[in-house]
Formats: structure tokens, C-alpha cells, sequence
């Protein structure tokens, strides 16, 4: 894909639904009692791999456009695959799903991409084993191998690392066990599970600890179904957002955005950076915040000074978002610090090396670190980026290369499909429109 330098973006710019929302709607649609429709659906191959693992466990879903009907068969009516569960390169659908299968009395084996293959699993194997059953992995990797058992044992769990798919891996298995099972987040991350739980019917209890949040549901809860709509992505819209913000004659308006306080420090940082970015109006959908936003392009005010170092955390409700919070930092004066931020090298591939290796391709200097970058405040100059098969690279560099002079050609821009597949059309229509 060759990218050239933009004059504006303008428009109105209409994205996928969420991708983690997406994931939990079929999941949970699946473990329900009856038949669910799922609206605007996320067009993402990782949630088309949920999709196809759920049928492939006896879930009947059809498909029209961006509309799902899930026909529930109950938390425990799942069917033992006559194949390994392929979850292509979505981390979020091995994780999930290996909780709900932990309380299946069969055995299951979900592999990935090569990707995902190099994934960390222990972090769900060690939680799913204290519950009962027994999980085996290839060096810590998958193939994740399961054998389930019912009732799984309740657990009391704190997380060893800030993460969402972990907490959620656990909470849905917690569903198949003989109590109440709960999970202590010391960080705060994205909340979708368990809004989506409650959406479904089920008690999910929050309370707060000295040591962080404890979120406990009991394994005698059971799923009705309801359907529901799915709120476009924010961390699809951060892309446009840094954008707009940062081509001068600039203004788009994104509609019908999720806007989870998990999931919108991105939004803030973005303001504290002098981003022009206004939230219009702000509805409840499906149990989930959803909003219009409006960017123009040019400077503001700056509202924080010390605003130039990311870090805490912030880093986990802007995880996805660091690829592209790195591009803009290329034009924040004074240069943007990230750090707290090691879980990034565990991603669907080492963001911060590859973040770093882009930028100074495009004649920036970054300073790497173990758990972050530094990047200078710099011209971008056109280049050819790798996308390392990471399609938050691809669409991050893509970015880079509206800003930049000159040519860029990022190479592998199709992994954009794995988030994203109309990512280059919206694109390139917001750039001519
Ligand atoms: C996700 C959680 C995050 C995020 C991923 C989606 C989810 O991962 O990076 O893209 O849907 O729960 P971790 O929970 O591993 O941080």
C-alpha cells in the first residue's frame, strides 16, 4: 500500500463495531438460553475466528451484514469440535473461549496463527488449573489443550498483569463453577465482560479493595438471551483521530462510538496533547456509552504540562492505542515518553520494537526501553515500513505517512483485515472527501 501525503480529512466516517464487544456478544449469546441478534457486529477477521470456533462447538449463527443471530445453547450445552479450534490471530478469542471451555466435559485444542502461536498462555493456564481442570500448552504457547471438567472449582484470583482477557477468561469459567469465583484487578482494565454479563442477566458483583477492584459472579447464574447492538470501535476512530488532529485544515465527525471509560484515556491524552476533539452527545446502548465525536485539525490549549510522559495506569485503558499515540508524538513539541507499557512486546507482535524500528526508518529518534519508548519531536519523512503482520502497525504507519513527506509504502497493510478490513477505503475517502 503507498500512502501520500494528506491536505485534510474530511467527512463523516462510519466504523466497525468493537471488536472486543463484538467477541463478548457472541460468546455470551452463545452460552445463552435462546436465540440473541447481535446489530453491527465487527466486521474484524479476529471476530469472524470467534465466530467460525463457536459454530465449529455446535453454535448455530447466521450471518447478514453486520448482523448476528446467535442461537444460545445454555453455558454448558457446548459440543466437543471434531477439529483444533483454529482462533487465526486473535489472542482475545483463544483467552475468552478457553474459559468457557474449561467448563465443558470434553476436550478441546485451540490453535493460531503463527502469530498467536508466540503468544503467552500460562496466564490463563495457571487460573484455569487452580479451577480444576487441566491445561496444556507447548512451552508456555499454544496449542492450548483442555480438558474440561463440570463443576470447575470457585477460585479467589488476583491478576498478575493488568488484563482484560485474563479477567475475562476467568469470570466466564467462574460461570461453570461450584460458588462464587472472584477476580481482583489491581489496574483497572476494559469492563465490556462484565457489562455485557449484567446486559445477559447475570449478577456481576464489584467491590473495592485495598489491593484493587474485586469482581465475583456465581457459578448458579445463567445467561438470558437479549439482543443487542455493538458500538463502533474507539481504537478503530484513534486512527482518525490523531488524523484529523493533525492535518491543519482537518474536521470529520465519527458517529456511534464507544465510549467506555476503559477505553477512552486515549481521548484525554489526545486533548491534554492539544488535540481539538469534542464528544458530542453521549447515549447508554446495550449497557455501553456511545457518542459522536468531532475532530478538527490545528493546535489548542494545552490543559497539562506534564502531559509529555504516558505511563501508569493510563497504559491500560490505552494499550491498542500506542502505535498511533507514538505517531503523534512525532509532532508533540517536546516529544512524548510512554512507559509502563512492557505488555506491549506480548502483543500480536513486540509493538515497542516495532514501533521504534518504523519511526527511525522515518527519520525519527526514539530511545527504546523495556517498557516503553521516548520519541523526539520530528519531521516524518516517507519510507517503507514493515507492518511485522501487526495490523495496528500497518494502520499506525499508514498515519505516519499522511503526515509525512513524501512516499511510504507500508508492506503487509493487509493484516489492517485482522481489526479493520475497510480500514484503507474509509481512509482514503476521509483524505479526498
Ligand atoms: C482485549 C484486551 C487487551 C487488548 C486486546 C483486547 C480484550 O488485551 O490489548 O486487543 O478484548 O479483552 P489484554 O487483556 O491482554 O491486555
Amino acid at each position: 500500500m503507498i500512502i501520500r501525503p494528506a491536505r485534510s480529512l474530511r467527512g463523516k466516517i462510519r466504523l466497525p463495531g468493537d471488536k472486543s464487544i463484538s467477541h463478548r456478544a457472541a460468546m455470551l449469546a452463545a452460552a445463552a438460553n435462546s436465540e440473541t441478534r447481535i446489530e453491527n457486529f465487527g466486521s474484524s477477521a479476529d471476530c469472524a475466528s470467534t465466530v467460525s470456533c463457536l459454530q465449529a462447538l455446535g453454535v448455530e449463527i447466521n450471518r447478514s451484514g453486520s448482523t448476528l443471530t446467535v442461537k444460545g445453547l445454555g453455558k454448558t450445552g457446548f459440543r466437543k469440535a471434531a477439529e483444533p479450534l483454529d482462533c487465526g490471530n486473535s489472542g482475545t478469542t483463544m483467552r475468552l473461549l478457553s474459559g468457557f471451555l474449561a467448563g465443558q466435559r470434553f476436550e478441546s485444542v485451540l490453535t493460531g496463527d503463527e502469530s498467536l502461536m508466540k503468544r503467552p498462555m500460562r496466564r490463563i493456564a495457571d487460573p484455569l488449573e487452580q479451577m480444576g481442570c487441566s491445561v496444556g500448552l507447548e512451552d508456555g504457547h499454544p496449542p492450548v489443550m483442555i480438558s474440561g471438567r463440570n463443576p470447575l472449582k470457585a477460585i479467589h484470583y488476583r491478576l498478575p498483569v493488568a488484563s482484560a482477557q485474563i479477567k475475562s477468561c476467568v469470570l466466564l469459567a467462574g460461570l461453570n463453577a461450584d460458588g462464587t469465583t472472584s477476580v481482583i484487578e489491581p489496574t483497572p482494565t476494559r469492563d465490556h465482560t462484565e457489562r455485557m454479563l449484567r446486559w445477559f442477566g447475570v449478577e456481576v458483583k464489584e467491590e473495592n479493595t485495598d489491593v484493587g477492584k474485586r469482581i465475583s459472579v456465581s457459578g448458579s447464574s445463567r445467561l438470558d438471551a437479549r439482543d443487542l447492538v455493538v458500538p463502533s470501535d474507539i481504537s478503530a476512530a484513534a486512527f482518525f483521530l490523531v488524523a484529523a488532529a493533525c492535518i491543519p485544515n482537518s474536521e470529520i465527525e465519527i458517529e456511534n462510538v464507544g465510549l467506555n471509560p476503559s477505553r477512552t484515556a486515549i481521548i484525554d491524552v489526545l486533548r491534554n496533547l492539544e488535540a481539538h476533539i469534542q464528544v458530542l452527545d453521549s447515549i447508554e446502548t446495550s449497557n455501553e456509552p456511545v457518542g459522536t465525536l468531532r475532530v478538527r485539525g490545528g493546535k489548542g490549549t494545552r490543559s497539562n504540562r506534564n502531559s509529555n510522559l504516558i505511563s501508569g495506569a493510563t497504559i491500560a485503558n490505552l494499550i491498542d492505542e500506542i502505535p498511533i499515540l507514538a505517531v503523534f508524538g512525532t509532532q508533540v513539541p517536546g516529544g512524548l515518553e510512554i512507559r509502563d507499557a512492557a505488555e506491549l512486546r506480548h502483543k500480536e507482535t513486540d509493538r515497542i520494537a516495532a514501533v521504534a524500528e518504523n519511526l527511525r526508518r522515518m527519520g525519527v529518534s526514539v530511545e527504546e526501553f523495556p517498557d516503553g519508548l521516548r520519541i523526539d519531536e520530528s519531521r516524518l519523512h516517507g519510507a517503507t515500513i514493515d507492518s511485522f503482520g501487526d495490523h495496528r502497525i500497518a494502520m499506525a504507519f499508514a498515519v505516519a505517512g499522511l503526515l509525512a513527506d513524501g512516499e511510504t509504502e507500508i508492506v503487509g497493510a493487509e493484516s489492517a483485515a485482522v481489526s479493520f478490513p475497510e480500514f484503507f477505503e474509509v481512509l482514503a475517502a476521509a483524505v479526498s472527501g
